[in-house]
């Protein structure tokens, strides 16, 4: 008997070991839609498309999210920040919300995520108090009136606003908005722990590429190149791109606030290729897609970052479409009239978590089926 199990742990443990090296990472990709009007077969085939299957809606007319019941594509909403303050003081008018965009559609559409407001610090600094107050009465609602207990709640903020500075990433600390209480990041992830909701943050390389001139391009851009790096001299970790900077920085400002188990999810993350202001010559198509792609990559290998090994939960890809007629920067995969700008293969990375279920269902079945074999 002694060699038969012997044999039988040794394969099991290989079995064990195979399941633990392939599973690392569970990250699931989106893409945003934000532009108005409402155009809801032209999303739907856009989701088609790209071959995905998380849509994050900005501000959601209930036409779009009706037009994915009964789909398994599932729903990030936003609601807009000017509904931030008048929510947070009067809970009827977070229920009237609901019913306009969850009651209709919920459960048949799979709505997973309600952020309340967007960026909304950079936007309304001067009512920052107001946004507890707004995700509890949301939460409240949601739970007490309404007894759906499956949507998180949450709130996303933009990174330069949240986080001091990505240089070391180690070092990073959340900067407390002015007047508020002195622990604001921790009352929310507090709250975001105690409902098991993730913590939403935007993340634009580009934008810190801009403000930070001695930051290479090939850095921003997942290009890897001798001296495309930064270290950061306090855990003698190497980076080769900024996009795992940043999100090292948010882990490390959550553990120094003592929540470092908060899943993660970027609402936002991706590159313009094009701007209807001068002198914004890395606002390209060319680098637009290279971002793209190379994030795709990036996220389908696993890796996680250097001290997230699991990675972010969620990345949503800003934009789908680029808004028409709009100033500034353009950031869609597709233009107005939904010509795909350049082609970018995402099957690879929606399907990956359910690819990974079913390998270890298989790799698991296997090992009984060789236990029971050699007993
Ligand atoms: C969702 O639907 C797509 C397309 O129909 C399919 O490829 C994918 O496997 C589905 N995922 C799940 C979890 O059913
Ligand atoms: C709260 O909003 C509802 C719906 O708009 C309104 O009827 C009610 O008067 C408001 N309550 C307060 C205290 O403002
Ligand atoms: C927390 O969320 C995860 C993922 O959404 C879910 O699988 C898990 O059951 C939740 N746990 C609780 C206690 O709600
Ligand atoms: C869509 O718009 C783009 C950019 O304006 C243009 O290059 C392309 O030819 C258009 N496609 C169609 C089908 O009209
Ligand atoms: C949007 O969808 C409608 C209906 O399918 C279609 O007729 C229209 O051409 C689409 N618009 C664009 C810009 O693709």
């Amino acid at each position: 008997m002694q060699q038969p199990l012997t044999t039988m742990f040794v394969i099991f443990l290989a079995f064990t070991f195979s399941i633990f090296t392939t599973t690392t990472s569970v990250t699931t990709i989106g893409v945003t839609y934000s532009s108005s009007p409402p155009q809801s077969e032209n999303i739907s085939a856009a989701m088609s498309t790209l071959k995905l299957h998380s849509l994050r809606l900005d501000d959601p007319d209930p036409s779009i999210i009706r037009s994915f019941l009964y789909t398994n594509t599932t729903l990030f909403l936003s609601i807009p920040n000017y509904m931030v303050s008048p929510i947070a003081s009067n809970r009827t008018l977070a229920l009237a919300w609901l019913y306009a965009h969850v009651v209709p559609f919920y459960p048949r559409a799979r709505i997973t995520t309600i952020s309340v407001g967007n960026a909304f610090l950079d936007s309304y600094p001067e009512y920052i108090s107001d946004l507890i107050p707004a995700i509890t009465n949301l939460h409240l609602s949601l739970r007490n009136d309404l007894g759906i207990r499956r949507i998180q709640i949450s709130t996303t903020f933009s990174f330069v606003s949240a986080i001091s500075s990505p240089f070391p990433p180690s070092s990073a600390v959340f900067q407390e908005p002015p007047g508020t209480s002195n622990n604001f990041f921790g009352s929310l992830l507090r709250f975001l722990q105690e409902t098991n909701s993730s913590f939403l943050i935007n993340v634009f390389p580009y934008n810190l590429y801009r403000l930070r001139s001695e930051i290479p391009l090939g850095l921003a851009l997942f290009q890897e190149h001798a001296f495309n790096y930064r270290d950061d001299v306090l855990t003698g970790v190497r980076y080769r791109n900024l996009f795992d900077m940043m999100v090292d920085a948010v882990v490390s400002a959550m553990a120094v606030a003592g929540y470092e188990s908060v899943p993660i999810v970027v609402a936002e993350t991706g590159w313009p290729s094009g701007s209807t202001t001068g002198n914004e010559v890395d606002a390209n198509v060319g680098y637009a897609e290279i971002y793209v792609r190379e994030l795709v990559k990036h996220i389908a290998s696993g890796e996680g970052t250097p001290l997230l090994k699991d990675g972010v939960r969620e990345v949503y890809v800003y934009e789908m479409f680029d808004k028409e007629g709009k100033q500034g920067r353009d950031w869609g995969l597709f233009y107005p009239n939904a010509t795909m700008k350049y082609d970018i293969d995402f099957s690879g990375t929606s399907s990956f978590t359910f690819g990974e279920y079913s390998f270890v269902s298989v790799a698991l079945s296997l090992s009984v089926a060789v236990s029971i074999t050699f007993l």
